[in-house]
């Protein structure tokens, strides 16, 4: 089972999200986490993601966001509702562990993995793989660009393989 995979990419947008994650003022409480909606316009130093995102009409489901995790926070371990797939980097809060995992009986999850975010990379996530995020002590925001339902994990990763981004 494939957990996660890093795009090619190198982002040119980090800081600028960052920032704007900083200085947003209207968080909206999402399932326990505070999220903003983004433009596709903050996304075009990275053109090979701007093309994804209009490839899978990201913007148009609403699906780009900015999330923020407050310090000493832990979400249970889940699966996302609503996406198979999605695309994330993280901006800020490497004082932070993403770990996914495999239920099973007796021990209740196997195969454990971390998710050792790199700066400015992107990483495209199998959202139906069980996973969960520990944050430590820092605030840590992150970019998630949801995958519309009607597209799997393969869709978007044959898609990230053929054009390279
Ligand atoms: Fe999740």
């Amino acid at each position: 089972m494939t957990y996660f995979v890093q795009l090619g990419t190198e982002s040119k947008v980090r800081l600028h999200l960052l920032r704007k994650a900083k200085e947003a003022e209207h968080w909206k409480a999402n399932n326990g986490i505070d999220r903003i909606e983004i433009d596709a316009s903050d996304l075009e130093g990275d053109p090979l993601i701007v093309s994804l995102v209009e490839h899978f009409q990201c913007k148009a489901h609403r699906r780009l966001s900015l999330f923020r995790f407050l310090p000493w926070t832990c979400h249970s371990w889940h699966v996302d509702l609503q996406r198979y797939a999605a695309i994330n980097m993280l901006l800020e809060g490497w004082d932070s562990a993403t770990l996914f995992g495999t239920r099973a009986a007796g021990v209740n999850l196997t195969n454990i993995q971390p998710l050792e975010y790199e700066p400015d990379r992107y990483y495209l996530l199998n959202s139906k793989c069980t996973h969960t995020i520990i944050n430590y002590s820092r605030p840590r925001f992150l970019l998630s660009i949801g995958i519309p339902e009607q597209y799997s994990f393969k869709d978007v990763r044959d898609y990230i393989e053929r054009t390279g981004a």
